[in-house]
């Protein structure tokens, strides 16, 4: 069977990007393949954070997930920092990386370019992210676009572990949704749709209410001209409102183009697509967010869980690298 995983960092406030780029995909093939889902707290302090906010967040996140459909039944689900290994692996594969291989991270030239005082682990966390794989034998990561590049590191990096001292990790693939993997900001379409960096308006938060939702939806900014048609370059705004209602209603957004003669039907239609598909997780969550303690324990099997395979894997890359067994 083929293992997939794929974590979610608790800063901001998770998404239908979210969603619909890597929860749906990584929840719908759990029973299917080897799974782990976690929540990358560790990521979160690489930026300038509060420390009970991140805490706050990290519950919030693992009680969405669960929300979503998350079983842990039938995968391994956990909290980064459970699980030391991940920063035991970080370490040997930093020392596998070259500091221009980092330095050439998109998500660390644009982050850096915002922060005034830039964190040594906003330079390193890809190789973070790279040990989160690795440390699994991972074959596919479900992510969206933006983490795709992090992704070849690992890849890059398992390859070249590998190749310098025995075979030790699988070599992972990213695997991108169809039309989701990059779900844009409503409010400014030719950003992202981001956890911290949409305002309000440009995110359908999956905590919104449905009324929330909609109003963000039916003032989503479009384009000039009057006509529906999938055209990312020339029409972001609309192009994005059809590749959500696809990514809700799995039909290709050039046909749903077709059904529609104005803004006002195809904003209609989203609403509706938006409201139904998050509507049913958030009130998941609030029946599961009264059980703080239950959300806690199955975190805390899920980590004793993971630690067993986990060690496994760090005692076999640290034998490879030259370390002498204790
Ligand atoms: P994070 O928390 O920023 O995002 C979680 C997942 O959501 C995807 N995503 C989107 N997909 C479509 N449209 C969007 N607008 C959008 N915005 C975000 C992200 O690509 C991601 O898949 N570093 C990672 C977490 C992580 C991880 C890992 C992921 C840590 N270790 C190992 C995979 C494997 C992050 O901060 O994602």
């Amino acid at each position: 069977m083929s293992r997939r995983l794929t974590g979610f960092t608790p800063s901001g406030n998770l998404h239908l990007g979210n969603y619909v780029g890597a929860m749906r995909p990584i929840i719908t093939e759990q029973a299917s393949s080897d799974t782990v889902v976690f929540i990358s707290d560790l990521h979160a302090l690489t930026l300038e954070h509060d420390p009970s906010e991140v805490r706050r967040r990290t519950l919030e996140f693992a009680t969405l997930l669960l929300a979503a459909g998350a079983d842990p039944d039938a995968c391994l689900f956990l909290i980064q920092s459970h699980v030391p290994e991940h920063t035991e692996l970080h370490y040997l594969l930093e020392c596998t990386t070259g500091y221009g291989e980092a330095q050439r991270m998109i998500q660390f030239k644009e982050k850096s370019r915002r922060q005034q005082q830039v964190r040594t682990s906003l330079l390193t966390y890809p190789i973070l992210m790279a040990a989160d794989i690795l440390l699994y034998d991972t074959d596919e990561v479900p992510v969206g676009a933006d983490q795709r590049q992090h992704v070849e590191l690992a890849r890059d990096l398992a390859c070249r572990f590998n190749t310098r001292y025995g075979h030790t990790f699988t070599v992972p693939q990213a695997a991108n949704p169809p039309v989701a993997a990059r779900i844009m900001d409503l409010a400014a379409p030719g950003e992202k749709m981001g956890k911290s960096t949409s305002s309000p308006a440009g995110a359908l938060r999956l905590l919104d209410e449905p009324d929330v939702l909609r109003r963000k939806v039916i003032r989503a900014v479009t384009d000039t001209g009057s006509e529906v048609v999938y055209d990312p370059q020339r029409k972001p705004g609309t192009s994005n409102l059809l590749a959500i209602l696809a990514s809700c209603t799995s039909v290709e957004p050039d046909r749903l183009a077709q059904l529609f003669d104005r803004y006002g039907e195809l904003k209609e239609a989203v609403a509706d697509a938006v409201v139904a598909t998050l509507t049913p997780v958030r009130e998941r969550y609030i029946e599961l967010a009264r059980d703080p303690e239950y959300v806690r324990a199955v975190l805390r099997a899920g980590a004793k869980r993971a630690r067993e395979q986990a060690s496994e894997k760090v005692r076999q890359a640290k034998a490879a690298i030259g370390l002498l067994p204790s």
